[in-house]
């Protein structure tokens, strides 16, 4: 079954100018882009975002980290989407993640990674609606 999932292309990639290279890659691998826009998150909107992480010890850097810049944010569909695309984008820190996935070719850190996928179907739903709406 066809599935949706929600991206972004990170503040640290938007300032880089990499944003082509990053949708090049995905669009090479067969994801259908089906919507798509460039925002920058108030902090309130990425608390929500980033709800999940409120309390642990890296939320208040990723939280300035998410609205220093602009974000590109994209809704990508596919069978199997939301872990195709996990497994595209890689391991949350870049050392550890394996070659040719968008992070290990453009993350700078652990929290400088560079690329957002949405983890479940209820996470999907949930981002595509805060973003999209
Ligand atoms: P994302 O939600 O952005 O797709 O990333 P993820 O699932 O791979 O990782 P997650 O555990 O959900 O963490 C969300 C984002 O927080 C930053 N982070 N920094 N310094 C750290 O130890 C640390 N851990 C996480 C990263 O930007 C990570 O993508
Ligand atoms: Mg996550």
């Amino acid at each position: 079954m066809k599935e949706k999932t929600l991206g972004l292309i990170k503040p640290d990639a938007v300032k880089r100018g990499i944003i082509g290279e990053i949708l090049a890659v995905i669009e090479s691998e067969r994801f259908e882009i089906v919507g798509l826009k460039m925002m920058r998150f108030e902090r309130t909107e990425a608390e929500a975002f980033y709800a999940e992480h409120q309390g642990k010890p890296f939320f208040e850097e990723l939280i300035d980290y998410m609205t220093s810049g602009k974000v590109v944010a994209f809704v990508l569909e596919r069978e199997n989407a939301i872990t195709r695309y996990r497994d595209l984008m890689g391991t949350t820190d870049p050392m550890q993640a394996q070659e040719g996935t968008l992070r290990k070719l453009f993350a700078l850190s652990k929290n400088e990674n560079s690329v957002h996928g949405s983890d479940s179907s209820a996470a999907s739903d949930r981002e595509i609606a805060l973003i999209f709406g």
